[in-house]
């Protein structure tokens, strides 16, 4: 059941709901004098700081019903982030007390452009539970939706929070579609399945989005031998697929961007194994496949004006008799050659291909999305993605994005001095490094080798595609759709 939205005028009056969620500086509370007093005194006695994201939990009667303040501290420099967290958090508690209805009231630090938006993704994002495989109680308890959230604006913001709730809600409609597929079971989630999907959307788009794919056949014509080599493994069939969105507007003038997604269906290791925990959510392994369908899902709902483009190769990892094996040499599509060293560093293998079939359009800008390292959880832990880019132009605006949308990530170097280290004997590559340390750079590296001067970003999203427990309460536990929403929101500002 759809939450409901009703943007009201606010007042110092504290809105009369069962959940209010406020946000509060220290000595600045919104409210009028004599609530102020009570609510001061409450946060005195829980020695409330007003630290950024704090949640303090406030219960006291008011006439006949029971009312619930849930206070966010806002700390001293106010970002977006805590009105989009405050809320997810406040839903979940709401979820949790079998409240169905709340209320939000805006601070005025913010610049109302995007508040709206924010809030919208807190309620979506925040609430939202992978519910398809349960049954009995629990499935019922995670399923209870928030019928009502009252959202408390200046009056002449009514119409602008509006927007941003419209936006918000297609924002996190796309993020979900990838939450779903990254928390499918692999044997669900095939390649096929994947296809399937991105058909389903294209009908959906009522041909504004066109879907091309190529089967076994017509990659090994059009020389993928590193994608092919991967699959080669698997019983399920490895498929290539080719998304194109093109604005209803004359888009003669408009860039174009690309956007490879890594989709491994299940990443076993294929024969240099992975070990039991290691493998255990390796279903994840093509949640880059997966936000590049979340963001067509909503491209041509928003209209927006880029022409894009979207390519996944999907396949499974698996050992078998006819798996890949180390020492084996294949040919991608461009004739270099690699090495492979290891079959576990099999995502660089496919993106080489798809990343250089991205090429052949001559994109503007290029983006790939992987879970391609353990390395990059290691430095940057996992809620945070790695960048690497060509282009510190390009990636400034993508970073700004993504700090708008509260994404975290943070830009890493392409040290050339480490290029040696995937260079082969008997071949142009090997795919794992000579060394054992600094694997995330060594495999963007890797990736760099397949692209040409276009400006490239590459986003390791090993760490935040998936939550095994939550930290952040905009993305609860499993798929987290990472990336869907920075992207949609570069995209949007592109041709500005
Ligand atoms: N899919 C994995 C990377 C990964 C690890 C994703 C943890 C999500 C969570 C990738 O294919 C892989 O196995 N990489 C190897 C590379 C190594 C063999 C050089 C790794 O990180 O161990
Ligand atoms: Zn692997
Ligand atoms: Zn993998």
């Amino acid at each position: 059941m759809a939450t409901n939205y009703s943007v009201k005028t606010k007042s110092d009056v504290l809105p009369n709901s069962e959940l209010v969620v406020l946000f509060w500086q220290k000595g600045k509370l919104e409210i009028n004098k004599k609530d102020e007093k009570q609510v001061q005194k409450s946060l005195d006695k829980l020695q409330a700081s007003g630290d950024k994201n704090e949640c303090q939990i406030i219960s006291y009667p008011k006439g006949n019903v029971y009312r619930t303040l849930f206070m966010i501290g806002l700390g001293v420099a106010p970002a977006l982030d805590s009105l989009r967290r405050g809320v997810a958090a406040g839903i979940q508690h709401a979820k949790q007390n079998s409240i169905r209805e709340i209320s939000v009231v805006v601070p005025e630090v913010f610049e109302y452009e995007n508040v709206g938006k924010a809030i919208t993704e807190g309620v979506e994002l925040g609430g939202y539970s992978f519910t398809k495989y349960l049954s009995g109680h629990e499935k019922t308890e995670r399923l209870k939706a928030i019928k009502n959230v009252y959202v408390y604006v200046k009056k002449e913001k009514v119409s602008e929070v509006n927007k941003g709730i419209k936006i918000g809600k297609e924002f996190s409609r796309a993020t979900i579609l990838a939450r779903d597929l990254v928390n499918e079971p692999a044997a669900h989630a095939t390649p096929q399945a994947l296809l399937e999907k991105a058909r389903e959307i294209g009908r959906e788009s009522k041909g504004q989005i066109l879907v091309e794919y190529y089967d076994r056949k017509e990659c090994w014509s059009r020389g993928m031998g590193a994608f092919l080599a991967v699959a080669q493994g698997s019983v399920h069939e490895p498929v290539f697929v080719h998304l194109v969105y093109q604005p209803i507007e004359n888009s003669k003038d408009m860039p174009t961007i690309a956007l490879v997604g890594k989709g491994i269906t299940f990443d076993s290791g294929g024969l240099n194994i992975k070990t039991g925990d290691g493998m255990e959510t390796m279903k994840i392994d093509m949640a880059g496949a997966a936000t590049v369908l979340g963001i067509f899902s909503a491209l041509a709902k928003l209209q927006l004006p880029v022409k894009v483009h979207g390519y996944m190769a999907l396949c499974e990892n698996m050992p078998s008799g006819n798996a890949i094996k180390p020492g084996d040499i294949v040919k991608t599509e461009s004739g270099k050659t690699i090495e492979i060293r290891n079959t576990d560093a099999e995502g660089r293998l496919t993106l080489a291909d798809a990343l250089l079939e991205a090429q052949k359009i001559k994109p503007d800008y290029l983006i790939d999305l992987a879970t391609l390292t353990g390395a990059c959880v290691v430095s940057l832990g996992e809620d945070v993605a790695g960048v690497f880019s060509n282009n510190d132009e390009f990636s400034e605006k993508f970073m700004k994005a993504a700090d708008d949308c509260g994404e975290q990530m943070w830009r890493l170097p392409l040290v050339e001095d480490y290029k040696p280290l995937i260079k082969s004997y008997v071949a142009d590559l090997r795919n794992i490094s000579t060394k054992r340390y600094g694997g995330a750079i060594t495999a963007a590296l890797f990736l760099q080798e397949f692209v040409d001067k276009t400006p490239w970003i590459h986003v390791d999203i090993a760490g935040p595609s998936y939550a095994e427990q939550q930290v952040n309460p905009v993305m609860p536990p499993g798929g987290s759709g990472f990336g869907v929403r920075t992207i949609l929101q570069l995209i949007e500002n592109l041709p500005k």
